[in-house]
C-alpha cells in the first residue's frame, strides 16, 4: 500500500525518512537483502539464496506497493537504504483475516539508532489502519536484540516451533513465536 512519507530524528541527530518501497529501489534492495543476510544468522535467507534479477523485484516492489493489504517499507538515512520492514496477510480465509505477520531488518551500521522502534510504530499504525487486529513474528531463540525490541513494542510471547531452522553448519535453532494486539 502507498502511504505519506515521515521523518524521525535518530539517536545520533541523523534524519530517517521511513516511506513505502517503489519498483525503482528494486536493484537497492537487491543488495540490501544480500547485505544484511551476510551480516547476521538470524534472517531466513543466506546470501546466496537472493537470487532475484532486478526485473523480477521490480515487479515484486510494484505488486505490493499496489496491494491494500501489504506494506513494505524502506528507511532512508543520507539518501541511503538503512532498513527494510514489511507486514502482510497471513491467508485469505475469513478465521485468519485478523492477522498480518511482520519482518524487519537493518544494515548493522544502522543498529541501536532507534529505527527499528520507529518502523514498529508506523506499521502498527498501517496495520490497524488496513483493519488487521494482529502482528504476528518469529524469532531466532538467540536474538535477544530483537527479542528485546520486540518486548519494547509491546509484543509478548506465545509460543516456540522447536528446531524451526537448521544453519549450513549443521546446528538447529528454536524460533520464538511472538504476537502484538492492535
Ligand atoms: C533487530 C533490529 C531490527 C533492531 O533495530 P534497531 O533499530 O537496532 O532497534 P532500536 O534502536 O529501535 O532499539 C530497540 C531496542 O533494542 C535494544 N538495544 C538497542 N541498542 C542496543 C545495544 N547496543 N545492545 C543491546 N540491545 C540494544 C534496546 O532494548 C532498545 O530499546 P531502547 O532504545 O529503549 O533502549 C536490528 O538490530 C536488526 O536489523 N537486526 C538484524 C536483523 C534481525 O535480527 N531482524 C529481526 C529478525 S526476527
Amino acid at each position: 500500500m502507498r502511504f505519506a512519507p515521515r521523518e524521525i530524528i535518530l539517536k545520533d541527530g541523523r534524519t530517517c525518512i521511513l516511506r513505502p518501497t517503489a519498483p525503482e529501489d528494486s536493484e537497492m534492495m537487491i543488495h540490501y537483502m544480500k547485505d544484511t543476510a551476510g551480516e547476521t544468522e538470524y534472517l531466513l535467507r543466506y546470501p546466496d539464496e537472493v537470487t532475484y534479477t532486478v526485473e523480477a523485484e521490480r515487479e515484486i516492489l510494484g505488486r505490493i506497493l499496489d496491494d491494500p493489504s501489504s506494506v513494505m517499507m524502506v528507511a532512508i538515512v543520507d539518501g541511503r537504504v538503512a532498513g527494510n520492514c514489511s507486514i502482510s496477510g497471513i491467508g485469505s480465509k475469513r478465521k485468519i483475516l485478523h492477522r498480518c505477520s511482520m519482518a524487519i531488518a537493518l544494515y548493522r551500521e544502522f543498529w541501536h539508532l532507534g529505527i527499528g522502534t520507529a518502523m514498529i510504530a508506523c506499521l502498527a499504525e498501517l496495520a490497524r489502519e488496513i483493519g488487521y487486529q494482529q502482528m504476528d513474528l518469529e524469532v531466532v531463540e538467540e536474538n535477544t536484540q530483537a527479542q528485546a525490541l520486540y518486548a519494547k513494542c509491546g509484543f509478548i510471547e506465545s509460543g516456540r516451533r522447536h528446531r524451526a531452522l537448521r544453519f549450513d553448519d549443521g546446528s538447529f535453532h528454536d524460533e520464538i513465536l511472538m504476537y502484538r494486539e492492535l
